[in-house]
């Protein structure tokens, strides 16, 4: 017995130094990151970066859809962000992560971010168009006509597209 107490005695310190080590190296995630982690990470990936035939990717791509009025709608309408289980401040807090973190350089100088009025506002009207890769397609040609967006931005759509005619 009193060899066991000695040994609870002496170890205890032991593995508490070692947690604090392991906790002062821990990766410290923001709470935005975190939502968007377990609502959006399983398609998007957990920095933003899917397989781009299959997802979209979001990493220096997701600002340029606050370009115009009508792609800053799009990406909240999408069924999985207006739908998703988030509040609206949250789903504000995730949207702002996603297009002026995630998005990066591809973010319009002096764009205004994402408010819970706004996001509540939009997400009372999901998206029903079928089928939703043409108008991406649309919402994409008027970022890269109007806005100078990347033209790799239409092959998300394409890509979809072929994959359903071969099948
Ligand atoms: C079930 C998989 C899935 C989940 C979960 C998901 N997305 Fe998406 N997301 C997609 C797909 C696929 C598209 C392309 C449009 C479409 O076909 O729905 C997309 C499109 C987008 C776009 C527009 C990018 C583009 O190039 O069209 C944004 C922004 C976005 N998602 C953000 C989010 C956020 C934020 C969340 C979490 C709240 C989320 N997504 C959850 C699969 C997903």
């Amino acid at each position: 017995m009193k060899a066991l107490a000695l040994l609870v005695l002496f170890t205890a310190p032991a593995l508490a130094s070692d947690n604090s080590a392991a906790e002062r190296n821990a990766v410290v995630l923001s709470p935005a990151q975190t939502k968007f982690i377990l609502r959006c990470g399983g398609c998007h990936g957990t920095l933003g970066a899917s397989p781009p035939l299959s997802v979209p990717q979001l990493r220096g791509l997701a600002g340029w859809f606050l370009c115009t009025p009508d792609a800053r709608e799009y990406v909240v309408r999408l069924p999985n962000v207006s739908r998703a289980q988030l509040s609206d401040a949250d789903l504000a807090q995730v949207m702002n992560f996603v297009t002026f973190d995630l998005g990066g350089a591809s973010t319009p100088p002096a764009t205004v971010r994402f408010t819970a009025a706004e996001v509540a506002a939009i997400r009372t009207r999901p998206l029903n168009v079928l089928p939703l890769n043409a108008y991406r397609r649309q919402i994409v040609t008027g970022l890269i006509r109007r806005c100078g967006a990347p033209a790799s931005l239409r092959d998300y759509g394409k890509a979809n597209a072929v994959t359903i005619a071969a099948r």
